[in-house]
């Protein structure tokens, strides 16, 4: 007998939902019959610049006016610019969207969040960078960013690298707190490898962008992934069917994480 189940529709906040990963999610909930807002800069039901603290507000009353409950928020929005806008965009875009519509979340019978960071975030840290982010100063990060960019060379890319890892301890810090476990949110993220999307494309166009990714980050399994791989893994964190999944950091990354920190994680 074919499974003719059908998931009662959900309402779902998706950001970044105008390319890439994001497109790939809000596709994949559309065609389970969902209701997803999406949220970017440009060619969404909902527009709005997440890397300011105006912008993230703009966005929670604009989706407070479309609906009264959230089921899912998947902070997904990101830029990989080696510069202080991926720790405003990654970071504090991310966390801002979640907390922001904490509100709309509460009245949802089974609330999920799951936010997109990285297997970038197992890269070299900057510490003071991290405590700025972890501490929510914005000032004090975005300075620290800019003293990187300036040191030249690869410094730039630890924005990148510690937003993400910033993302993985907010989560592993918040998840079981009452705002979020005692509410009944299940707090989770995703961690990609290296994905084919815009972000990565210009990347993959040449054989030296190729064989740098495959250097700085392998996937033994299979090679790098698609946006659907990493959709898929996004739907089911913040499907009903995930309830007793919290605080946990999803590596989809065709083995990087296994490769690099063998079983020295436990
Ligand atoms: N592509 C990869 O290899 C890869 C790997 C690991 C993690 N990620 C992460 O996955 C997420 C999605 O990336 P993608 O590969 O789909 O990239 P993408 O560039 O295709 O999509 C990112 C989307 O975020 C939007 N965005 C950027 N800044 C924004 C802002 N200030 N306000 C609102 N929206 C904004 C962009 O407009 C874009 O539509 C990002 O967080 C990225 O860091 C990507």
């Amino acid at each position: 007998m074919p499974n003719t189940e059908v998931a009662a529709p959900r309402v779902y906040v998706v950001t970044g939902a105008g390319s890439g990963i994001g497109q790939a999610t809000a596709a994949q909930l559309i065609e389970e019959g969902h209701r997803v807002i999406g949220v970017d800069l440009k060619n969404t039901e909902v527009v709005a610049d997440l890397s300011t603290e105006e912008g993230i507000a703009g966005m929670v009353e604009e989706i407070t006016q479309l609906t009264s409950v959230v089921d899912g928020v998947i902070a997904n929005a990101g830029t990989s610019l080696q510069a202080p806008m991926d720790v405003a965009i990654n970071f504090f875009g991310a966390v801002g969207t979640v907390e922001g519509l904490l509100p709309l979340l509460n009245q949802s019978d089974a609330p999920r969040v799951c936010i997109t960071t990285s297997a970038a975030s197992l890269h070299p840290a900057h510490d003071d960078l991290l405590e700025a982010m972890l501490n929510g100063d914005r000032a004090t990060a975005a300075a620290i960013g800019e003293q990187l960019v300036a040191a030249g060379g690869m410094a730039g890319y630890l924005n990148y690298s510690s937003s993400k890892q910033a993302v993985a301890r907010w989560i592993r810090r918040n998840a079981t707190t009452e705002r979020f476990a005692g509410a009944g949110i299940s707090l989770n993220a995703v961690a990609p490898g290296v994905v084919i999307t815009p972000m990565t494309e210009q990347l993959f166009a040449t054989e030296e962008g190729r064989q740098q990714m495959e250097q700085g980050m392998p996937s033994p399994l299979n090679g790098p992934a698609r946006a659907e791989d990493i959709a898929a893994a996004i739907c089911f964190l913040t499907s009903t069917a995930a309830g007793k999944v919290t605080g946990q950091v999803l590596f989809v990354d065709s083995g990087y994480d296994a490769l690099t920190r063998g079983d020295s994680s436990w």
